[in-house]
């Protein structure tokens, strides 16, 4: 298949990955389909999608004809085989849960058209660890989007020694005409490029705030004014989900069963007080409506 082949592409989560990589998606000019098993989630991308392009043509950053043009190619669903029966390529962002993943991998590969590609959002799970449930594993890749994903320019291809290299090129191809700059890794290796990086940083910043060395805003402040980061780690982890931090965290523990890949005890607070970050009101900082 061709990029220029591809004209239906289903994104399985609601979540704020997901929705973003679809809307993301409808604005590039695909026929979008996305798709959460829980109605509020879906009931929520749908808000996201009609405050979103109206604030777009107000900013004038998208013409009216643009975003009515995105919003026609957008719809949601709570049905798998709806959503992904007549795609050209899947992107899954789902939960950050493997047993998860490799449940909607087998069901997606009953329902999708055999020609469809199935890629994987994760920020960690390689998608060696999902393609043996399917039976195409020379279609299964990684397709990393950053958060906010309308936003972050950056998408990281991660090639298999299952992925065919036409499935590879493919996902490099589709994340150019969805208005990114992918980069392609061609062996799999934990936390791709970016996290890996990104896991060093939050690591040494959890530490200092453990040992009470500086404040949490101190460090943040530190990171932006020093190293001229848009935001410091504490308030990056409230944007991307301190839960996905402590699922990334655990899923690591439980495989390499190190003391220092266990999560923080400062996260480990926030998880037990149902603190998340953003999304909930509260995390590192509050954010009040
Ligand atoms: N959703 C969609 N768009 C958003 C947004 C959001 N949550 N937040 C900001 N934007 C848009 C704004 O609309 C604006 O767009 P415009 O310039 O085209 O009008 C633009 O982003 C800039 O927004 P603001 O001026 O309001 O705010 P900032 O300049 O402070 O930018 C930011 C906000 C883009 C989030 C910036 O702070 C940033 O780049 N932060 C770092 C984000 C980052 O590091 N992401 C990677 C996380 S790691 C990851 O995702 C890995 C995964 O596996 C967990």
């Amino acid at each position: 298949m061709r990029v220029d082949e591809i004209r239906k592409i289903c994104v399985l989560g609601c979540g704020s990955m997901g929705s973003q990589i679809a809307l993301n998606a409808a604005i590039h000019g695909f026929a979008v389909k996305n798709m959460d098993i829980k109605e509020e989630m879906v009931a929520r991308a749908r808000a996201f999608a009609a405050e979103y392009l109206p604030g777009r043509v107000a900013k004038g950053r998208l013409t009216e004809a643009e975003a009515q043009g995105a919003a026609r190619n957008l719809s949601f669903t709570t049905d798998l085989a709806e959503a992904a029966g007549d795609a050209d390529f899947v992107i899954e962002a789902v939960l950050e849960r493997l047993d998860l993943k490799r449940q909607v991998f087998r069901n997606l590969d009953r329902v999708a058209p055999p020609h469809a590609v199935l890629a994987t959002n994760s920020s960690f799970i390689v998608s060696s660890r999902i393609a043996g449930v399917t039976g195409r594993p020379d279609k299964v890749v990684n397709m990393h989007f950053f958060n906010p994903a309308l936003v972050m320019e950056l998408v990281e291809v991660v090639q298999g020694p299952h992925t065919s290299d036409e499935t590879a090129a493919l996902t490099m191809d589709l994340a150019r005409k969805m208005g990114k700059t992918p980069v392609l890794l061609r062996k799999e290796v934990y936390g791709f490029l970016v996290n890996r990086i990104l896991a060093a940083l939050v690591k040494e910043a959890l530490w200092l705030a453990e040992m009470e060395v500086a404040s949490v805003e101190d460090i943040d402040t530190a990171v932006t004014k020093a190293l001229g980061h848009p935001m410091g780690p504490f308030r990056l982890m409230d944007l991307t989900g301190i839960d996905l931090h402590y699922d990334i965290a655990m899923e690591r523990y439980r495989e390499t069963g190190r003391a220092e890949d266990k999560p923080s005890p400062l996260v480990v607070e926030k998880i037990t007080r149902g603190e998340f970050g953003r999304k909930t009101g509260k995390g590192w900082y509050s954010y009040a409506e």
